[in-house]
């Protein structure tokens, strides 16, 4: 595994997405972003003290193409398993690719796919306190337990990590692995808006099903939902 390290990038997801010979697991961290991409074309907070990090994944050529939408979702569980090793807070999950903590967001994912390659770009807040107008509802390790971490040590434990759990995914464990996220689904049971490309739809979510989707009850019927962005309700 190359390992690449960068006081300041654009954003790592970049870097791996324009390296002329990416190899699997190459992984970059930065110290600071200038452009850190989160999804749907926002733009992710990058400042100092997070793990800001990506790595690429080659396909495998024995799992079909659509076996890698569940890929953030496994990023999502690695990132969570890694931080439990870590700090023993209420880590939950939330669909499809974030982790949260005591309803705040600690973790976002960033899959994006290029030739035969996925890069998996991760942000983790861990040292870094300061949300300005996302303080309502982000957070980090720090300001939940007061201590701080050594970045380059959570990024390996979450590689690594996510190397077991992807393993799993090859081995055919998705329902296991399903079922682990489902123990810390954290919409399950909470009302949530979804926004698809025509419209709003409102219900009340459920469970991580087959193909990674995750079920709606609108009140008249139960949905599965794949595409969109699921909105908390408050
Ligand atoms: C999201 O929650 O919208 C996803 C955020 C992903 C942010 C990480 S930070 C490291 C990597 N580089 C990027 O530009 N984005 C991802």
């Amino acid at each position: 595994m190359r390992k690449y390290i960068f006081e300041e990038l654009d954003s790592t997801n970049n870097f791996l997405r324009d390296k002329k010979d990416l190899q699997e697991y190459d992984l970059v961290v930065a110290r600071t972003q200038t452009s850190g991409k989160g999804r749907r074309g926002n733009q992710w907070r990058s400042d100092e003290g997070a793990a800001l990090f990506s790595f690429a994944l080659k396909k495998d050529k024995n799992l079909d193409l659509k076996e890698y939408r569940k890929l953030p979702l496994v990023a999502g569980l690695s990132v969570l398993k890694g931080l439990s090793d870590l700090e023993d807070l209420e880590f939950q999950f939330k669909w499809t690719n974030d982790v949260y903590v005591g309803g705040k967001k600690i973790s976002g994912i960033l899959v994006e796919m290029i030739g035969d390659f996925f890069i998996i770009g991760i942000g983790i807040n861990v040292n870094n306190k300061e949300f300005g107008e996302l303080s309502e509802r982000a957070t980090s390790l720090s300001l939940e337990t007061g201590k701080e971490y050594d970045i380059q040590g959570i990024v390996m434990g979450v590689v690594n990590e996510f190397k077991l759990q992807y393993g799993r995914l090859l081995k055919g464990e998705w329902s296991e692995l399903k079922s682990e996220m489902n123990c810390l689904n954290y919409l399950k049971g909470r009302r949530v808006s979804v926004q698809l490309p025509d419209r709003i739809i409102d219900g009340i979510a459920g469970d991580i099903v087959e193909d990674g989707m995750l079920e709606l009850n609108t009140g008249v019927e139960t949905m599965k939902l794949d595409i969109g962005e699921v909105h908390i309700k408050f």
